[in-house]
């Protein structure tokens, strides 16, 4: 059976891809910091190190021979030091660790910040990309480092530019319901989504079947404005939807302190990082993932999605 080493395991959707392929039988490790999501994962015969990806001596002999390595570490609101020192020194450190052991594949895992304001056309992996944050230079300054690593020693590196992650455990009826998350400038740009267990399927069909140096996108089939979801999604759960906040206003608050938590109460600081991530315009397509993978998507549209993050919240009044 294959092995999996999951960098970010105890992260979003580290975490559902290590259950994902314990489910499907294979033996998988990782590592992340917070020890008690690592007991969570323990208990699934998941083995679980604790170390930061910023410390290249704590990565040492992490790698095993014909490992499938995927990289979910990533800071989209966080400081941009922070951004930095996990976005790159942490891919330039786990490659490091990784370069003589003989692994499979590796999976790094992005946004979509490389393709900067995005596109009123749809993007593909052809799609030139044209960054616009600090979070987009690095993405592909991390790439570009393990294009180099590719090319000299062979190092089985693909990409994967994810669509906004969603889906049950985010807590995202419960932050709409406090008010807590808000949209700018009315929401009307529109974003590609996918959904973690779908996100889970997909990175494994990269790792097995897909081809060292290319891109994939790992979107779902439809498109939608931030506006439509959060509408539909606060519909389905009866809870307000959010008040959008001018993009004047939000551009201002960041100039002024750099990260702000104040229009979101301390739910997810917003930087320059973030604000160009949810103002840019990503119609993804995922014609790559499903005729060269043969991916089938458990939910094709955030309308099917939707269901799974109300049962899980329990969110029906
Ligand atoms: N959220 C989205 O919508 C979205 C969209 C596209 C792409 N992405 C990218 O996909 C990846 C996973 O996203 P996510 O939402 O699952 O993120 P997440 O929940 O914040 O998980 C990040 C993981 O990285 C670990 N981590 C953070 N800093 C670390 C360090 N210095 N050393 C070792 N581990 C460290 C975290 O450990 P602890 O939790 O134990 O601290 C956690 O396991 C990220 O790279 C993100 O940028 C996210």
């Amino acid at each position: 059976m294959p092995a999996a080493l999951i960098f970010g395991i105890t992260g979003y959707a580290g975490s559902a891809l290590a259950r994902h392929l314990v489910g499907r039988g294979w033996t998988v490790r990782g590592i992340g910091r917070s020890e008690s999501a690592a007991a969570d994962l323990e208990s699934l015969g998941v083995e679980v190190e604790i170390a930061d990806v910023g410390e290249p001596d704590e990565l040492k002999d992490l790698g095993r021979s014909g490992d499938h390595a995927f990289y979910l570490v990533g800071s989209i609101s966080g400081h941009p030091d922070w951004t930095e020192r996990v976005g790159l020194d942490g891919v330039v450190n786990a490659e490091a660790a990784l370069a003589d052991a003989g692994i499979a594949s590796f999976v790094l895992v992005q946004t979509m910040a490389a393709y900067g304001r995005g596109s009123d056309e749809t993007i593909t992996e052809a799609t030139p990309t044209q960054p616009n944050s600090q979070l987009g230079r690095i993405s592909l300054l991390a790439e570009q480092h393990l294009r180099n690593a590719l090319n000299k020693r062979g190092f089985p590196a693909r990409f994967v530019r994810a669509g906004t992650i969603y889906g049950p455990g985010r807590r995202t009826v419960e932050a709409l319901r406090n008010k807590r998350l808000r949209m700018l400038g009315g929401g009307e740009n529109l974003s590609s989504r996918i959904h973690v267990q779908d996100l889970a399927t997909v990175l494994a069909a990269v790792a097995e079947h897909g081809r060292s140096r290319e891109i994939y996108l790992a979107v779902d089939d439809e498109p939608v404005s931030m506006a439509d979801y959060f509408d539909h999604l606060a519909d389905r759960a009866n809870v307000p939807a959010p008040g959008s906040t001018p993009k004047w206003l939000a551009r201002a608050m960041i100039g002024g302190f750099g990260l702000t938590s104040k229009l979101t109460k301390g739910h997810a600081p917003l930087g320059h990082n973030l604000y160009a991530l949810v103002t840019g315009n990503y119609a993804c397509s995922n014609a790559k993932i499903r005729n060269e993978l043969g991916v089938e998507l458990a939910y094709p549209t955030y309308i099917e999605g939707v269901e799974t993050l109300l049962a899980d919240e329990g969110d029906h009044d």
